[in-house]
């Protein structure tokens, strides 16, 4: 009796360590960063919005080495060219003219979409909610 108590608890034990284990490999670098680059995002449309500054306080240049759940990814030759394309428009944005800010977001949603939907399409119906519809 007492010996199938305690393998009833290393068996409850063994199957939460795997649950935390596959929760934890689908929380890769990537995945976080881009969830905080999702937030900033919509926080900085909401203060355009609302006719104030956008905070930035990603390290942005983090998406070039931060590691996917699969490889296959970010060793996907457009990856690369896509990172890099995002970082220049979010450095267009950053220093854009107040009356120009919505275009440049968008221009900055753009880029998200083009890596997105060349290496990950799964979250573009999230990122589309970014979109200003209205630019004036
Ligand atoms: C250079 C390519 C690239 C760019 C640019 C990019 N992403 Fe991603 N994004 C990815 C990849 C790859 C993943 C999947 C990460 C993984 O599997 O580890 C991802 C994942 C995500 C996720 C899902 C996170 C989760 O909870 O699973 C969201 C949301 C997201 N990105 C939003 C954005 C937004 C918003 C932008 C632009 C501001 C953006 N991405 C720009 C490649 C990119």
């Amino acid at each position: 009796m007492k010996t199938r108590l305690i393998c009833m608890y290393s068996m409850a034990a063994v199957a939460l360590f795997s649950l935390f284990a596959f929760r934890s490999a689908n929380e890769s670098e990537l995945t976080l960063l881009m969830r905080d680059i999702f937030d900033e995002a919509m926080a900085a449309k909401q203060a355009i919005a609302a006719g104030e500054e956008p905070k930035f306080e990603i390290d942005l240049d983090a998406i070039l080495t931060a590691k996917a759940t699969v490889d296959a990814k970010t060793s996907n030759p457009n990856y690369r060219p896509r990172a890099e394309a995002y970082l220049e428009a979010m450095e267009a944005f950053k220093t854009s003219e107040v009356a120009q800010r919505k275009k440049a977001f968008n221009a900055v949603v753009d880029a998200c979409m083009a890596c997105h939907r060349s290496v990950c399409p799964g979250p573009m119906m999230r990122i589309q909610k970014l979109y200003f519809k209205n630019t004036d």
